[in-house]
């Protein structure tokens, strides 16, 4: 039977996509090889939301030629946000790759390895089947162990909100829920497999909504919330425009959830979010954030900053400063401004210089890992229950997880923890990146 290699590059929609490709060619009788060099058919699913993102890919890709080369039967499909955003210039770029599929054309999957030989009326695998690690280094020993306890479940698919940096209303198409029963079942599904965590997933979770059952993402977190078994939820993306105080209300009625959410305010200043069509104040993003605080205390609130957007001038990107010294998110991802061929900002006039750039993300990354070093400090001498991912990758003797406010967790690998998917950790060491400690006894494990 053929095998196949699966990299995953981006975000938790192409990890959850990757997995739903695994399982299409699972259930065609294909097998999974850790190495390119060992697979009959390579896949790799991509992201385009930043030029660093594309480069990566097309490095990648680079790389992959070679096998091409010496053996030219072996297939390379390019999967995810770059097969689409690049279509029309991949042939070029990199000519060895055999398909393209967007994330869009999953469908044609089968098909497309039927064409390559799969047998698609194979009858159905003596095998279970074992989830390959999504993240982008899929020969990393021994995570692979801990992939299933974490499941990534969509609720919506699209985004129509075409802020004007971003590429993914192009990639993925507009905004579509996805009927609650079939959500539900996933989630059982999931859980009947052994995953400890289900993410909801969506590019905007507050635009859910199921016509027939009248159904919001409020109504959604509590109907899942409910289900047997299912010991940490959470979800991903909210959107300030469309968040609203129903789902903390929700949230907090919820024993299961895990108490951080993700609100990406993008930036500090109201003319560079109206520019940026986010259809928000700062202001209206405060007065949110203030009934969260007010009702989820102790929550991490985690969000997405993009400086050097074109125009942002010292006074702007001030107010992003501002905004993360006061000590607004817990976490924050940070990005300077990449151009996205295709999107409105992209050609407006005020381009930002790219050394201006750094020193933004420079100093708002400062800020930031001061006010999260703060935030993990906080846990010193507390008993942490973490959801193990697996060997450190920078210390493999050592282990590393996450808690419910996604803070990293290092502690020590020994015969109790090293297959252990949660273990109670008391925090010994805080830093910006996360704490360390040791196991707690007696060990919950
Ligand atoms: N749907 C989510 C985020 C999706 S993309 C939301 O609306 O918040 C993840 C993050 O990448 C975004 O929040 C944004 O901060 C960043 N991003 C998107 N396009 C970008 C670009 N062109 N340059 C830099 N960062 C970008
Ligand atoms: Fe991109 Fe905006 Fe949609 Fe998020 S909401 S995916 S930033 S267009
Ligand atoms: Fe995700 Fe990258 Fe596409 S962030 S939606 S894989 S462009």
């Amino acid at each position: 039977m053929p095998s196949v290699y699966l990299q995953t590059f981006g975000c938790q929609m192409n990890a959850a996509d990757s997995n739903g490709l695994a399982h299409q060619a699972w259930s065609m009788g294909c097998t999974f090889a850790a190495q390119p060099d060992e697979a009959d058919i390579i896949i790799v699913n991509t992201c385009a939301i930043r030029e660093k993102a594309e480069l990566r890919v097309y490095g990648r890709l680079g790389q992959l030629k070679g096998i091409k080369e010496r053996r030219p039967q072996a297939k390379l499909l390019v999967a995810g946000c770059l097969a689409e955003k690049d279509r029309a210039v991949m042939r070029a770029k990199a000519p060895h790759v055999d398909a393209l599929l967007g994330p869009r054309e999953y469908r044609r999957f089968k098909e497309l390895l039927g064409s390559w030989g799969v047998p698609t009326d194979a009858p159905p695998p003596q095998t279970d089947f074992v989830m390959p690690s999504l993240e982008d280094d899929p020969g990393r020993d021994g995570a692979h162990e801990f992939a299933h306890l974490r499941a990534l479940v969509n609720i919506t698919r699209g985004c129509e909100k075409f802020c004007t940096y971003c590429i993914v209303p192009y990639t993925r198409g507009p905004l579509e829920s996805i009927d609650p029963d079939e959500i539900e079942s996933q989630v059982r599904r999931e859980i009947r497999c052994g995953a400890r965590e289900i993410t909801l997933l969506g590019q905007n979770v507050n635009s859910y909504y199921w016509e027939e059952q009248r159904l919001d993402f409020a109504d959604l977190l509590l109907r899942v919330g409910a289900i047997e078994g299912l010991e940490r939820l959470t979800f991903l993306t909210s959107h300030p425009k469309d968040f609203n105080p129903r789902v903390v209300d929700a949230l907090a009625q919820l024993r299961n959830v895990e108490p951080r959410m993700h609100l990406p305010v993008q930036c500090g200043s109201n003319r560079v979010l109206q520019t940026m069509a986010r259809l928000y104040t700062i202001e209206e993003y405060l007065d949110k954030i203030a009934y969260f605080r007010e009702h989820l205390p102790r929550w991490a609130l985690t969000t997405d900053l993009i400086v050097g957007y074109p125009t942002e001038s010292e006074a702007d990107f001030l107010a992003t400063l501002e905004l993360v010294q006061r000590g607004t998110f817990e976490y924050a991802f940070i990005f300077a401004y990449s151009p996205r061929t295709g999107t409105p900002a992209a050609t407006m006039d005020g381009q930002v210089p790219p050394q201006e750039k750094i020193r933004r993300l420079q100093a708002v990354n400062a800020a930031q890992n001061d006010v999260t070093r703060r935030f993990n400090e906080s846990f010193l001498g507390e008993c942490v229950r973490v959801l193990a991912q697996g060997p450190s990758k920078k210390d493999p003797s050592k282990m590393a997880g996450k808690t419910g406010h996604n803070t990293t967790v290092i502690y020590p690998r020994d015969d109790r923890t090293k297959s252990a998917p949660v273990v109670d950790v008391i925090a010994e060491q805080a830093f910006s990146w996360g704490l360390a400690g040791s196991v707690a006894e007696p060990a919950y494990v």
